[in-house]
């Protein structure tokens, strides 16, 4: 592993870092219903926040918080799924993704909307602490609206941390 340090203070904008991964849901995914386990499809929007995040970051990434994943519909076999990662807020060293989640049917081209949800994820020096990380580069209005939202989530999110009663 290359230890030396990738920090630059340089903005990346929000496409520089976005990551699209396409997978066809075969048999081996399945659930108890026929449908797709809904943890491999955590799994993998997971990997593309990481990767998001780490290409953005230039360094290792940890998985701090997720809000939330819910799952709006059943993802069937067969079906083409597509997850879009981008970053959305950068504190020092952590950056929020949005991962967004479709569904093709590749012999109707029925496309669905699965989910949405937000991954946090702190970049990690070659020691394992906390690593500063990029400014992100905002350059639409809806970029800035994402941020904004964002900072309110991050925001809530170190709330809760600081409440006793949520380390139960
Ligand atoms: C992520 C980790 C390194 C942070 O360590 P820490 O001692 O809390 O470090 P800090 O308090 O300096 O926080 C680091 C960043 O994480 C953010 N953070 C910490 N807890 C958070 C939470 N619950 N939600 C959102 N962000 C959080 C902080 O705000 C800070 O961001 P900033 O630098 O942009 O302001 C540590 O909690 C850890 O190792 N967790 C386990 C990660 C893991 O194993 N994930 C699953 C497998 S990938």
């Amino acid at each position: 592993m290359n230890d030396t340090p990738a920090r630059s203070d340089a903005a990346r904008h929000v496409g520089e870092s976005r990551v699209t991964l396409s997978m066809l849901m075969g048999p081996t995914e399945a659930n108890l219903n026929g449908n797709v386990h809904g943890g491999y499809i955590m799994r993998l929007m997971d990997e593309a926040g990481a990767s998001a995040a780490m290409r953005h970051a230039r360094r290792q990434v940890v998985t701090v918080a997720v809000d939330q994943v819910l799952f709006r519909e059943p993802i069937h076999l067969g079906d083409l799924v597509t997850f879009t990662a981008e970053l959305t807020y950068v504190g020092r060293t952590s950056m929020e993704t949005r991962i967004e989640v479709l569904a093709q049917n590749l012999f109707t081209s029925a496309t669905t909307h699965t989910n949405t949800a937000y991954f946090v994820y702190v970049a990690l020096d070659p020691n394992g602490k906390p690593a500063p990380v990029p400014p992100l580069e905002l350059t639409t209005p809806e970029e800035q609206a994402q941020w904004e939202a964002a900072k309110a989530r991050q925001a809530y999110r170190l709330a809760q941390r600081r409440t006793p009663a949520s380390r139960a």
